[in-house]
Parts: structure tokens; sequence; C-alpha cells
């Protein structure tokens, strides 16, 4: 895809430095941030919320853009303080949406992006009616709830499927992407890519950033 975007998940990075990270990551040339949120219960683990993007988006100042990857059993409680908080756009998981379509629309009236997310057991035909009102949709290519686990590449036929079906949707890829396995999602059709351990282990984060981006916009 032309024009791919990266996006370090900082969820393997030191949480105790989570604001120094982020420089890291924005200073590596990292196009955007994406933020994972866990609530314990849509998923077995547990990472921070809006109070922390509030502070990371005081230190960072306006500019960064915050995904917030929302892995949370009630996507609408939290719309509008992430958007007080400063966040960007607002990917929820529509396994755990009871009124997608109405969450969709509170996103937008709360001035952020909508992202829709699906895991790996949900089919991409329960997404495709809501591909029209979104601003990007999220193929997990891991199951939801930790960094560092293998990429699953039976997904790419759900972003192949999306990428011909809706030209102009922006996919993101998230779990396992890496300089191994970005070739498969560039192939596939998308353009923004989050990588967490594969960028947060190297020595050398900006080189693996430019290299996911130039292999990606191949
Ligand atoms: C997993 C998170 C991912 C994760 C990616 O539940 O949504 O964003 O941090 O990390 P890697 O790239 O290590 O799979
Ligand atoms: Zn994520």
């Amino acid at each position: 895809a032309s024009g791919c975007r990266i996006g370090p998940s900082i969820l393997n990075s030191d949480l105790a430095s989570l604001g120094a990270e982020c420089l890291r990551m924005l200073d590596s040339g990292a196009d955007y941030l994406h933020l994972d949120v866990m609530d314990g219960h849509f998923v077995p683990n547990i990472t921070f919320g809006h109070p922390v993007v509030e502070s990371l988006r005081k230190q960072l100042g306006q500019d960064p853009f915050f995904d917030m990857h929302m892995m949370v059993s009630r996507p609408e409680q939290w719309v509008k303080p992430m958007a007080v908080a400063g966040a960007n756009q607002y990917t929820f998981h529509l396994e755990a949406a009871d009124n997608p379509g109405a969450l969709i629309k509170d996103i937008r009236e709360n001035g952020m992006k909508v992202g829709l997310a699906i895991k790996p057991g949900t089919s991409v035909e329960y997404l495709a009616p809501w591909a029209n009102q979104i601003d990007m949709a999220l193929v997990m290519t891991v199951e939801p709830g930790f960094g560092g686990q293998k990429f699953m590449e039976d997904m790419m036929p759900k972003v192949h499927w999306l990428r011909t079906q809706f030209p102009s949707l922006d996919i993101e890829v998230d779990g396992g992407v890496g300089p191994d396995t970005i070739h498969k999602c560039a192939e596939a059709g998308a353009n923004m890519i989050v990588s967490g351990s594969a960028i947060m282990r190297s020595e050398d984060p900006r080189s693996v950033i430019n290299l996911l981006r130039n292999v990606c916009s191949e």
C-alpha cells in the first residue's frame, strides 16, 4: 500500500517511563502512537486508562496522533473521557459493542476518528456493514491481550477482502508484525502498521520503523 504509517505499540515498553518511551518512538520516526487500553475483562490483562492518556498528552504536546486501542468490555463508557484526555482516534472492538452505530456517532460527536477492531475469531463480514461509517478497520493478527505473540498469517484474507471492497479505508494490523511479517501485511493491503516488541526490543528502532514503512509502501 502507498503511504503506510507506522504506529509503535508501547505495551511492551518500560511503563514506568511511558512518556520517555513515547518520545523515543516519535524521535525514531513513528507516524503515530498506538495506545493499548485493557480492562482485565474483555482481555485477561490490565494496562492504563484515560488519566494516563491525559498525562501523555500534556507531556508530548498536541502533535502526536493517539490511536486508542480499546480492549474493554464497555467501550461506550470511555468515549468522552478519552476525548477530553486528548485521544485522536477511538478504536473499539465490535465484539464488545452492543450498539456500534450509536457508538460510532458518539465518537464522532466527541471529535475523534473512529476505528473498528475485530478479534481473530470474528468474521470480517460482521465489520463490513460499518465500513462506510468508520475511518479505520483494525484486523487483529493475534488474540488481543499481550504483546510478543506470533503473527497469524491466516488473518490476511480479511485484510485483502476489506482492501478490495473498501479501497480508501484505512486498514490496520496489530499483533506479531515486524520485519519478518510486514510483507504479508503489505501484500494484503494494510496501510496502518502496529508493531510492538519488534520495535521496542530493537537497539535501533529508527531503522526498524523505516524498514517497515519502506517494505509496506513498496
Ligand atoms: C495486543 C496489543 C498489541 C500488541 C502488539 O493485544 O493490541 O498492540 O502490543 O505487540 P506485538 O507487536 O509485540 O505483537
Ligand atoms: Zn493494540
